[in-house]
């Protein structure tokens, strides 16, 4: 019987990362600093807070630095020990502490949906969550924790959604959606979903970002998708199946209005470290004061 708790989340980490090159030339994207923490760190922290310590990394042929990671780093806390570097000691052993993870291979990067499919074994017959290191939510605003409430209650699959310009919408996966009686207006029925559309062709403004809370029939679907826009297995094209499918729930959309910082390419991932590294305590008063005094010599 299919279990309705969430208690495992899946990170795919097994991209070429091709917008990043050089610098993803032998370490995966979601290796990079944002200011000085990977970004997977952070995502397995909100993965952690919503309550999931059993995660799931899909890797690729780079998979050594996010192994080294999330281990232990013997040598270098004994020599934080010895040195009596307590602040340091903590952020090392942070990684370690967060959660159980566990990995396996994509062996080939043949798309999202692909990744996803190969969590199946790991996973079992229960709804998980899957999180891409692309999309950084602010922990002021707990989305993943909201969308496994949603999934609790309503069964089936749910993603996120948020509105984007309509010049924007191309760089993503698109959702028809429709109002459902007796939820707040936010929460919505997913209609159709539409991969990376062309704005005259994209049935709205709402936008597929990286949490979703997943059905297990997903990886029937997937089974059974052919590659699609790109050549590669798309999870778009899986949901829109389960998006038709009410034996399998349906799916579920919730419109997010919080803080997101998209890190999945080069001028956007500029702007959130920007945007994280001001609001931070310890380097914030400072690098604020710099960069207005930059942005005033250009
Ligand atoms: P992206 O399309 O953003 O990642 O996939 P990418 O392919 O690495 O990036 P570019 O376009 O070449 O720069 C979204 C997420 O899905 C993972 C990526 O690691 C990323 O977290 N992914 C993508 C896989 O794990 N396997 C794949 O085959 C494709």
């Amino acid at each position: 019987m299919t279990s309705n708790t969430v208690t495992k989340a899946v990170i795919p980490a097994a991209g070429l990362g091709t917008r990043f090159l050089p610098a993803t030339k032998a370490t995966p994207k979601e290796m990079l600093p944002v200011v000085d923490t990977p970004a997977i760190q952070l995502v397995v922290e909100e993965a952690a807070s919503a309550g999931l310590t059993d995660v799931l990394m899909v890797t690729g042929r780079n998979k050594r630095p996010l192994e080294d990671h999330f281990d232990r780093a013997a040598e270098l806390e004994v020599l934080l020990e010895a040195k009596g570097d307590v602040a340091r000691l903590d952020l090392v052993r942070r990684s370690t502490d967060l959660a159980s993870v566990h990995y396996v291979r994509q062996g080939e990067p043949r798309g999202l949906g692909h990744a996803v499919l190969c969590a199946a074994a790991h996973v079992g017959d229960q709804p998980f969550a899957v999180l891409l290191g692309d999309d950084l939510i602010d922990e002021r605003d707990p989305l993943l924790k909201q969308m496994i409430d949603i999934r609790h209650s309503r069964g089936g699959s749910v993603i996120a959604l948020m509105e984007v310009p309509a010049d924007q919408i191309h760089l993503y996966g698109c959702a028809a959606v429709a109002p459902i009686a007796g939820e707040h207006s936010d929460i919505v029925q997913v209609l159709d979903l539409v991969e990376k559309p062309p704005a005259a062709e994209a049935p709205s403004n709402l936008a597929i970002i990286g949490r979703y809370v997943l059905d297990p029939a997903v990886f029937g679907v997937l089974e059974r998708t052919e590659p699609g826009r790109g050549g590669e297995i798309q999870l778009t094209d899986a949901l829109q199946v389960l998006a038709s499918s009410p034996d399998a729930g349906g799916v579920t959309g919730v419109i997010f209005r919080g803080r997101r910082y998209d890190t999945g390419d080069r001028l956007s991932y500029l702007q959130a470290v920007v945007q994280l590294a001001a609001q931070r305590e310890d380097l914030g008063p400072d690098f604020t004061k710099w960069l207005k005094s930059f942005v005033a010599t250009l």
